[in-house]
């Protein structure tokens, strides 16, 4: 799967929010988000997840339903800096427009940080991204950071 480059200097509007909250988690929720991210999308999701809150705002936001229970999480600067993801959206709200509400929410934030453009690592739904973003493939970018030596040994 290639990565994607998406230019941040031209994103679309952030789209209104419809029964759904997007935000960031303060470092106090880490282990719930976490946990949440696990049990959900897999140990490696999680462990990628986990260095967003290395940091103080943490990098990741999430999607709530009004009772606060989690829909979706999006993350950055975690696999490699300048990278957005892992990103996901549980199965029984997907449909929704909350992925591009998590999408557009952190590339404003990367923007606010200061990237130009942001890099998605090895994008599985390519056109999500496309829609979403104006998301292009990198040439040569498969397996990219992900091919190196370790990958399939752990
Ligand atoms: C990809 C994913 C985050 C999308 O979340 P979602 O909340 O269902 O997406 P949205 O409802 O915001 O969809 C936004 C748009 O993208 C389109 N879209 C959604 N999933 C798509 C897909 N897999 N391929 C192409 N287009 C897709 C929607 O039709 C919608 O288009 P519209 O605005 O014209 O109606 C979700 O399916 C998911 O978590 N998948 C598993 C994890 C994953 O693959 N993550 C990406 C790893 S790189």
């Amino acid at each position: 799967m290639p990565d994607l480059l998406v230019p941040l200097y031209s994103l679309s509007s952030l789209p209104v929010l419809e029964g759904f909250w997007v935000g960031r988690p303060l470092p106090h929720q880490s282990e719930k988000v976490l946990d949440f991210i696990g049990e959900t999308f897999g140990s490696s999701w999680k462990a990628e997840a986990s260095s967003a809150f290395g940091s103080v705002p943490p990098r990741i936001k999430v999607a709530v339903d009004e009772t606060g229970r989690l829909l979706g999480f999006c993350c950055w600067d975690c696999t490699s800096l300048g990278f957005l993801g892992p990103i996901g959206v549980t199965e029984a709200a997907r449909g929704r427009g909350i992925g591009k509400a998590l999408v557009l929410s952190v590339l404003y934030s990367m923007r606010e940080a200061g990237y130009a453009y942001a890099v998605i690592g090895g994008a599985g739904p390519v056109d999500f991204f496309r829609s979403i973003c104006d998301a292009r493939v990198i040439e040569g970018s498969d397996p990219g950071i992900y091919g190196n030596p370790i990958q399939g040994r752990t």
